[in-house]
């Protein structure tokens, strides 16, 4: 069997533990050609693509980042190869796709395997927003590096009196600010999926200063929203993938708590940082068991479906159940850590 494996949209810690995988199970295993295509679906496209061996994909386990590159494609680009899409594994002498990547990388697998392309998904993304698994890789490392940035905040803001309102990734869904600010022992917490009043947090400050504690640490996910008419923040352009370029929550609601309670505030963006670097052991096993099962679903020619974490089992579901709708933040999660919201 000849494998076309590609990374799409924004990386991840992890990318490389699958291509590995991939390799290994393929080559070793089945015997197989595996051919890594350049910067996603792009090298699909333009025919960019070199072959990936075991030497090939030596010592990346532990390494960030993706050997292959990635990049997000513009819709029109993707319209013309679902339009192709048999014709075009042909060409490239390809049984089977393995594109690993987050929704919408995900969505553009499933519309070339309805369109007549073998496709195997692969889930990523450190936004663990991917319905249908019950978690990505590469999320569990953001939450680390995350943590570890609101623990490290603390000292400093405690030695200066000051609120820091620590601005993480999560567009959507606020699993990253969720859990890291659970882990961090953040005081507040702002999440995409609940609309956030800064009143809220001015009075959890005060309260804090009031018994005698000296600074406060706010998680707020990047697309958290202030409740309607709460303060000045207006809402993003968008650009020409169809994502809300966001007005930087964390430096508006910084400069609002500073302005409201009369103490610094300083806004903290942890951004790319958080899907840089070397993933976590967790992340390292979880991409390592999807490579295993997507080359073993591409030989029983389980298509249209991506390996999925239900429990601590993988499982094959149809790339539809993952773009059928973002897996948000659930009230009872909310309620869990309802004491910092
Ligand atoms: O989807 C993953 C993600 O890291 C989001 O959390 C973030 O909003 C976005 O990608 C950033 O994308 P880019 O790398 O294009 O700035």
């Amino acid at each position: 069997m000849r494998i076309g494996v590609l990374t799409a949209g924004g990386d991840c810690p992890g990318l490389n533990a699958v291509i590995r995988s991939v390799v290994h199970r393929a080559v070793a295993a089945h015997g197989d050609q595996v051919i890594g295509f350049e910067d996603g679906y792009k090298g699909l496209l333009d025919g960019y693509y070199r072959p990936l061996d075991l030497t090939g994909v030596s010592g990346i386990l532990s390494r960030g980042g993706t050997i292959l590159g990635s990049a997000r494609l513009e819709k029109g680009r993707l319209e013309d190869a679902v339009a192709n899409a048999p014709a075009l594994a042909k060409k490239l002498g390809i049984d089977v796709l393995i594109p690993i990547g987050g929704e919408g990388t995900l969505t553009a697998a499933r519309m070339l395997s309805d369109a007549g392309m073998p496709v195997v998904g692969v889930p990523k993304t450190i936004d663990n927003d991917i319905n249908a698994t019950d978690r990505t890789f590469g999320f569990d490392t953001a939450v680390g590096v995350a943590t570890e940035a609101m623990d490290r905040l603390k000292t400093t803001a405690e030695s200066h009196q000051r609120v820091m309102v620590v601005e993480v990734m999560g567009r959507h869904a606020g699993w990253i600010a969720l859990e890291s600010g659970m882990a961090g022992g953040a005081h507040g917490i702002c999440l995409p999926e609940r609309p956030f009043d800064p009143a809220d947090l001015v009075k959890m400050v005060e309260e804090r200063f009031a018994r005698g504690k000296k600074f406060a640490v706010i998680c707020v996910a990047e697309g958290a929203h202030p409740i309607e008419g709460s303060m000045d923040y207006g809402t993003g352009e968008i650009d020409q993938f169809g994502h809300e370029r966001f007005k930087g929550i964390g430096t508006a609601l910084a400069h609002e708590l500073e302005h409201r309670l009369g103490k610094e505030a300083k806004p903290v963006i942890l951004g790319h940082v958080q899907r840089g670097g070397t993933p976590t052991a967790y992340d390292r096993v979880l991409a390592t068991r999807f490579g295993w099962h997507a080359v073993e679903a591409a030989h029983r020619g389980e298509f249209g479906k991506f390996t999925a974490l239900r429990g601590t089992d993988i499982e094959m579901v149809p790339l539809a159940d993952a773009v059928s709708e973002l897996k948000t933040v659930p009230e009872y999660r909310m309620a869990e850590a309802e004491s910092v919201f």
